[in-house]
């Protein structure tokens, strides 16, 4: 069974560009049907156009209450013909209901070792730290930010003289191949 990936992204989409890219290979057991942002000048969305995936846009702004953001973004979701959401740096956190009603079926990829350094400033802190190791992280969303079953990671070394801007390079381009593999493994299971 190919599962029906929605993107969710916020800004540049350089993971979405790896989803979308795997994705056209032939065997692939998953499809994207669409790349959804919560910010309408989110460089991803272009990105996505330009690779002939639909996007939309719901923005958080247009909504006074949380939980109506979230029924706007599920029911675009649902019309989109999406069964799967992977979150590629999609900066809103999403409240229990929409989480109780896509559990399982939510994929997020972090750019630590979880659990270790879970939100923002990760490099940095991983610096302040003197560690040798970090890594990424892809896991099924839950209600907490950045906590879930872990699907996979990837170990990427700390180099001397790295400061946040060199590690997060480093870290990124594991993650382009960290992700592909792991939604192709949980699409397997699925299938
Ligand atoms: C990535 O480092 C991802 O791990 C984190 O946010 C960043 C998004 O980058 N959640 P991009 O938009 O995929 O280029």
């Amino acid at each position: 069974m190919t599962l029906h990936v929605a993107i969710l992204i916020s800004g540049r989409g350089s993971n979405m560009a790896a989803l979308v890219t795997a994705c056209t290979q032939p065997d692939f057991p998953a499809e994207i049907v669409c790349v959804i942002s919560n910010n309408a000048d989110a460089p991803g969305l272009e990105k996505a156009q330009t690779a002939g995936i639909a996007t939309a846009v719901v923005d958080h702004q247009n909504f006074e209450a949380r939980d109506d953001f979230d029924a706007a973004l599920d029911e675009k979701l649902r019309q989109m013909g999406a069964d799967f959401i992977c979150y590629a740096g999609f900066m809103r956190l999403l409240g229990a209901d929409f989480i109780g009603k896509w559990r399982g079926r939510m994929l997020n990829i972090h750019p630590s070792l979880l659990p270790a350094y879970p939100g923002l400033n990760t490099h940095q802190r991983v610096l302040d730290d003197r560690a040798d190791i970090t890594g990424c992280t892809v896991h099924f969303v839950s209600e907490e930010m950045d906590t879930g079953p872990i699907v996979t990671q990837a170990q990427v070394p700390v180099k001397p003289g790295d400061d946040a801007e060199t590690l997060a390079a480093r870290v990124l381009e594991a993650e382009h191949k960290l992700y592909p593999w792991a939604l192709r493994k949980v699409a397997e299971e699925h299938g």
